[in-house]
């Protein structure tokens, strides 16, 4: 069998991890995926390090009996605690979303002054931290749990009132008192509020247009209308959103490694003579749920903006 044309494994404790499917999608439409959500255990966010471990192992190795050329750890979490653990699993490249994350911000920032944004768990192992500082040993660094930001993500709460709220709860210390220039959104779930954070801070998009389809987990298209400020019927570069239209200049560029990791996988795989020339159809990507596959098939459908007709339960004890 050619190594080429096998799928990419990608895992996250739920549906946040889609946000990182989707920029595969987008950016690498000749590949094809296995997903897996874990959304009987979601949130790891709060877990411990032991348990985040061991999810992470166990999904890994459904994974690698799928036979995968490529595992993606798109939850930020599971890669801040487990992808050292997942690597010594396997001799397949391992990618997670903190150094790519970690990329983008130092090559974005002007004053070296970048904040973080994730779990607790994510927050507190330092990861971005460290990133960070291999790279830019002279970085000032301020990082924040923003736990609620998931469950108002999921609830579809993404331009309401409490969420603006707790943005400015969350955010206005960093932006204030800490003047950071650039601000990594290191969960899955904030490229979804990211056009909202953006008007309410002063944001701009460091490393992607805001695509037709962010945010629009609540279904209104609201974000489309956005993202295509000139009405061209393209994807606007700098945003084009409410608060990012514009040169971005004084603004906080927001960073999504969502986007960064799947460059970095488009750029390993090239490297290493990994991928397939063969354009992969809807039908050929697999998603794999350990809760309910209806609720996960009406969140995935809205954030990747197609149609998933297929979700299996798979529970990983
Ligand atoms: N996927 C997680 C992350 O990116 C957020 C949700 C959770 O806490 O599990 O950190």
């Amino acid at each position: 069998m050619d190594l080429r044309n096998l799928p990419i494994g990608v895992f996250d404790s739920g549906v946040g991890g889609l946000t990182v499917a989707r920029e595969i999608f987008r950016n690498l439409p000749n590949e094809k995926i296995i997903y897996y959500g874990d959304t009987a255990r979601v949130p790891y966010g709060n877990k411990s390090r032991e348990t985040i471990i061991r999810y992470s192992r166990q999904i890994t190795q459904f994974l690698l009996s799928k036979n995968v050329k490529a595992i993606v750890i798109a939850c930020n979490t599971a890669t801040s605690l487990a992808i050292d653990a997942v690597k010594e699993m396997t001799d397949l490249p391992v990618i997670g979303v903190i150094e790519p994350g970690a990329r983008a911000a130092v090559s974005a920032t002007a004053s070296g002054r970048i904040g973080i944004i994730g779990t607790s768990a994510t927050v507190t192992s330092g990861l971005y931290e460290k990133c960070i500082r291999d790279l830019l040993p002279d970085a000032r660094v301020f990082s924040k749990a923003c736990p609620l930001f998931v469950h108002l993500v999921e609830e579809g709460m993404i331009d309401d009132s409490v969420t603006v709220e707790m943005i400015h709860r969350y955010l206005d210390d960093m932006i204030e008192s800490d003047r950071i220039d650039t601000l990594i959104l290191g969960c899955t779930h904030y490229p979804l509020l990211r056009s909202v954070i953006a008007r309410e801070i002063g944001g701009t998009y460091a490393d992607y247009p805001v695509s037709d389809l962010d945010a629009d987990v609540d279904g209104d298209r609201n974000e489309s209308r956005d993202a295509d400020a000139d009405g061209d019927g393209s994807r606007d570069p700098n945003g084009g959103g409410k608060a990012a239209a514009g040169t971005g200049a004084g603004k906080i560029q927001l960073v999504n490694p969502a986007y960064t990791t799947a460059m970095e996988l488009a750029r390993l795989l090239a490297e290493r003579g990994m991928a397939t020339d063969i354009p992969a159809a809807p039908s050929d990507h697999q998603f794999y749920s350990s809760d309910s596959p209806d609720s996960f098939r009406s969140f995935a459908s809205r954030i990747l903006g197609l149609q998933i007709d297929k979700v299996s339960l798979k529970i990983l004890d």
